[in-house]
C-alpha cells in the first residue's frame, strides 16, 4: 500500500514538476516572442504596414503613359515592375513617395506614384508594385493602353458622385471589368468624402474600387466634396495628366488626347470657393481649346467634363444650375460654344438629364444630327443618397430627357466610333437595363459661332470621300482604284482614265526628253530672242541705277 501511495505521490509530483517546467518554458518563450515583436516594431515596420493597398492607375501625360499609385501605412520606396507577358523581361521603375498629413494612426498615409512612359498603344501590360523588400509585392494586375489609329472604337465608363455607400457598387465594378473600358471618368464627389474619418473613408473607397481602378485608368475632376483643406486628399491620392504631384491646389485642370478625342477636364469649384483662380483656369481653358481647334482633323471630338452642370431641371432653386445667372453657365457656355465643344458632362445633381444641343438657354434643334451647339449630360445617378434630387418639372425646352427618384442606380457608357459618330447611353447598374441613349452625328466639327464652310475639293466628290475615309487600308492606291472598297468601284472607269492619261503624258515626256532639253538650251543660251530679252532687262536696271 505504502509503496503504491508513494509511487502514486512520486508520479503526481513528477507530473506537476513536468507541467510546471512546460508552463514556464511556454511563458518565457511567449514573453520572448513579445519582446522580439516589440523590438521589430521599433526598428522595422511590420509587413502588414508595408503591404501596398488602394492600387489605382491613370493616364499619364499622353495616352501611352500610365501613372500607377498606391498607399502603405508605413514609409517605403515606390517600385513598379512591368512587362508585356514575359516576366523575365520585366522593367523596374522607381517612383516617388509622399506623406499625406492626417492624424489617423491606422491610415495608409504614405502615397506612392510611379510613371511609365512611352508604352505601346493598344497593348496589354502586366505589373506589380512593391517597396524596398520584395516581400511586400502586390498581386499582379494588367491594363491595356488605348489604341491610337483612326477607326478604332473608344469606350468609357462615366459617372459622378460615387461613394462607399452606393448600393450597387459591386454591380458597377463588375460591369467595368466585363466591358473592359478604356478608362473610367468619375466627374467629382469621390467617396463622400476622401478625408472623412481622418482619411478612413478615402482608404476604404480606394480599396473598394481597386479591382477596377488597378486595371483601367481612373480619371477624376474635383467636386465640392473634395474641397476639404484645399483639396488635400484629392491632390495627394490622385495624379492626373500633365500635372505635377501632389497636384497643385491652384491648377486642378488638365486635358488629354485619346484617339480622335480631346478630353478637357476642369474644376467648377473655382467659381464657388476659389475665386482667385477663376481667371487662371479660364485662360488655360481658352488656350487649350484654341489649340485643340487647330488640330481638329486629328482630334475632331472635344469632350469637356467638370463636376457641376450648367443646365439642370432639379426642383431646388438654390442650386447654381437653376439660377438665371448660373456661375458655371455664365463663365463657360460662351467659351464652349465658340470653341465647338461637342459634349459637356457633369455630375453634382443626383439624377440624370440629357439636353438638346443648347445655347443661351435655347435648344438650337431637336435632334443630334450635325448639332449646332454643345450637348449637356448630367450623370450624378449614383449619389451619396441615391437620386435625392427631385425633378418634377423640366427646366426648359432645352431639356430632352430626365430621370430622377426611380431608385435605380445607373452609369453612363460613352463610345466614340469614328470622327463623325458618338454614342451615349445610360444603363442601370443592377441589371444593365438601358435607360437612355443618343447618337451624336457630327461631320463638321468646328467652333459653333462660325458658319459651316465648304471648301470644294479639287478632286470632286470622289476625292472628298477618299480623303474622309476612316479606314486605314482605304487610304492607299487600291482604294483610289476602288480595288478594296466596294463603294468606290463605280468610279473605276474615271479613275482609270485619269491614271492612264497621266501615264501616257509621262511616257511621251520621257521619249521626247532630249528634244525638249535641247529646245530649252537653244532658246535660253544661244538664240537671239532670248539674248534680246536679257539686254532689255540689263538696260532697264541700268536706267534705274
Ligand atoms: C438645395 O441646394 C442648396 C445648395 O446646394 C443646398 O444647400 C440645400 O441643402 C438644397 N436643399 C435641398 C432640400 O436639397
Ligand atoms: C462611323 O461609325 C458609324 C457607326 O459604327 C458608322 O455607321 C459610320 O459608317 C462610320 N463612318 C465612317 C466614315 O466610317
Amino acid at each position: 500500500m505504502v509503496s503504491k501511495i508513494q509511487l502514486c505521490y512520486h508520479g503526481y509530483s513528477g507530473l506537476v514538476v513536468l507541467m510546471y517546467v512546460v508552463l514556464c518554458a511556454a511563458i518565457s518563450n511567449n514573453s520572448q516572442k513579445v519582446v522580439l515583436q516589440a523590438n521589430r516594431d521599433n526598428l522595422k515596420p511590420s509587413l502588414d504596414s508595408l503591404k501596398p493597398q488602394q492600387i489605382h492607375i491613370s493616364l499619364g501625360n499622353s495616352a501611352t503613359d500610365m501613372t500607377i499609385m498606391w498607399a502603405t501605412k508605413a514609409h517605403d520606396t515606390s517600385i513598379v515592375e512591368y512587362h508585356t507577358g514575359d516576366r523575365q523581361k520585366a522593367i523596374k521603375v522607381v517612383g516617388e513617395t509622399m506623406k499625406l498629413d492626417t492624424t489617423n494612426e491606422d491610415g495608409a498615409k504614405y502615397l506612392h506614384r510611379v510613371c511609365l512612359h512611352n508604352l505601346q498603344p493598344q497593348l496589354k501590360y502586366f505589373y506589380n508594385v512593391h517597396g524596398e523588400s520584395i516581400d511586400t509585392v502586390s498581386d499582379q494586375f494588367s491594363f491595356t493602353t488605348p489604341p491610337v489609329l483612326a477607326g478604332n472604337l473608344h469606350s468609357y465608363m462615366v459617372y459622378g458622385d460615387l461613394g462607399t455607400e452606393t448600393r450597387d457598387l459591386q454591380f458597377l465594378l463588375q460591369e467595368a471589368l466585363n466591358e473592359k473600358y478604356e478608362a473610367v471618368f468619375h466627374v467629382g464627389d469621390i467617396a463622400y468624402d476622401l478625408n472623412r474619418g481622418q482619411g478612413q473613408i478615402g482608404d476604404k473607397f480606394l480599396r473598394q474600387i481597386e479591382k477596377v481602378a488597378a486595371r483601367m485608368p481612373y480619371m477624376t475632376v474635383p467636386g465640392d466634396h473634395e474641397r476639404y483643406d484645399e483639396f488635400l486628399h484629392y491632390r495627394y491620392r490622385f495624379s492626373m495628366p500633365n500635372l505635377p504631384w501632389p497636384m497643385p491646389a491652384d491648377n486642378l485642370w488638365y486635358s488629354i488626347d485619346i484617339g480622335p478625342i480631346h478630353f478637357v477636364l476642369y474644376s467648377t469649384e473655382v467659381f464657388f470657393y476659389d475665386e482667385s483662380n477663376i481667371d487662371k483656369m479660364l485662360l488655360w481653358l481658352k488656350t487649350d481649346l484654341d489649340k485643340a481647334n487647330t488640330q481638329r482633323s486629328a482630334t475632331p471630338w472635344i469632350i469637356a467634363m467638370g463636376h457641376r452642370p450648367m443646365y439642370c431641371s432639379v426642383d431646388n432653386y438654390s442650386e447654381d444650375c437653376k439660377r438665371d445667372k448660373s456661375l458655371v453657365r455664365t463663365s463657360l457656355e460662351e467659351l464652349f460654344y465658340s470653341e465647338g465643344v461637342d459634349l459637356v458632362i457633369a455630375g453634382h445633381q443626383h439624377y440624370y438629364e440629357r439636353t438638346w444641343p443648347v445655347y443661351n438657354k435655347k435648344a438650337v434643334q431637336y435632334n443630334y444630327r450635325e448639332p449646332a451647339a454643345p450637348v449637356h449630360i448630367t450623370i450624378g445617378t449614383l449619389g451619396s443618397v441615391y437620386m435625392s434630387d427631385k425633378s418634377t418639372n423640366v427646366g426648359g425646352q432645352w431639356s430632352a430627357f430626365v430621370l430622377s427618384e426611380t431608385g435605380k442606380e445607373s452609369f453612363g457608357r460613352l463610345k466614340v466610333f469614328n470622327a463623325t459618330h458618338l454614342h451615349w447611353e445610360v444603363r442601370e447598374c443592377a441589371n444593365n437595363k438601358l435607360v437612355d441613349q443618343m447618337w451624336i452625328i457630327q461631320p463638321f466639327h468646328r467652333p459653333f459661332n462660325l458658319p459651316r464652310v465648304f471648301i470644294p475639293n479639287p478632286l470632286g466628290e470622289m476625292g472628298e470621300k477618299w480623303l474622309q475615309s476612316e479606314n486605314e487600308d482605304a487610304l492607299g492606291l487600291e482604294s483610289f482604284l476602288g480595288l478594296s472598297g466596294s463603294h468606290y468601284g463605280d468610279d473605276f472607269q474615271t479613275k482609270l482614265t485619269v491614271l492612264v492619261s497621266v501615264f501616257v503624258i509621262c511616257v511621251i515626256g520621257l521619249m521626247l526628253r532630249k528634244k525638249i532639253l535641247s529646245f530649252i538650251r537653244l532658246c535660253c543660251l544661244k538664240q537671239e530672242p532670248c539674248n534680246k530679252i536679257k539686254a532689255v532687262v540689263h538696260s532697264n536696271t541700268g536706267a534705274n541705277v
